[in-house]
């Protein structure tokens, strides 16, 4: 008999393989995720690191914008006992979002929208926003943008996106720099691979 794929620890998240027949069954035909949201991406991890070394109180509320599988969000609920909700614009990420919650036993709150979409009073209930990998078109600067102001006036109080260095992350990066005082910080992890990338970190100056 074959032996079914290992699962994955990601920093204390286990992850399913993508060849696991559970996540092969969510990634094809009608199910299938349609911006990218087809495996766990590296720059979520950066995040994790930062958050390590800059633990949110329990009950945090944070909110992972373009969160995908959720990897980081399960980290977030579990490591700080945080409170998270994952939006996604691709409604077939949340099933596999499920699949990991409920494999890592935690809950994570779900919302179908897109960045520019996340209306004020729903951004006012949060104390921290996370994203990985999300900025990875020319025409996601200008929502994430959005995202961001609207959060800031809304009260969230940090921002942190991670990117490997592409040029639309870096052009949202460089304007957040000169528009929102932002840190661009250069960034790596050696596990569960060697990635270097970057953090943009928005503080709100209150
Ligand atoms: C490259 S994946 C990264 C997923 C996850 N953050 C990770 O690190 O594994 C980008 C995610 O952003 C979502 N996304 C793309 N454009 C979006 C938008 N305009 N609003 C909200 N989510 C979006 C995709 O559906 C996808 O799940």
């Amino acid at each position: 008999m074959k032996k079914a794929p290992e699962l994955q620890n990601i920093r204390g998240v286990k992850i399913y393989p993508p060849n696991h027949k559970r996540v092969q069954k969510l990634l094809t035909g009608d199910n299938e995720p349609e911006i990218h949201g087809d495996k766990v991406w590296f720059s979520s991890y950066f995040i994790m690191d930062f958050l390590d070394a800059n633990p949110p109180e329990p009950k945090t509320r944070i909110l992972d914008v373009g969160c995908g599988w959720g990897a980081l969000s399960i980290y977030c609920v579990k490591k700080f006992l945080a409170k998270v909700t994952g939006v996604d614009a691709d409604k077939h990420v949340f099933p596999l979002l499920e699949l990991h919650a409920t494999l890592n036993n935690v809950n994570v709150g779900k919302k179908v929208s897109k960045y520019e979409d996340l209306k004020p009073e729903f951004l006012a209930k949060q104390d921290i926003i996370v994203g990985g990998d999300i900025c990875f078109w020319d025409e996601l600067v200008d929502p994430l943008h959005t995202l961001i102001k609207n959060a800031l006036a809304a009260g969230v109080e940090r921002i942190i996106i991670a990117d490997p260095g592409r040029p639309p992350f870096m052009r949202l990066a460089r304007r957040c720099r000169r528009l929102h005082k932002a840190k661009i910080k250069s960034v790596k992890v050696t596990t569960p691979r060697k990635h270097e990338g970057y953090l943009l970190i928005i503080d709100n100056p209150g």
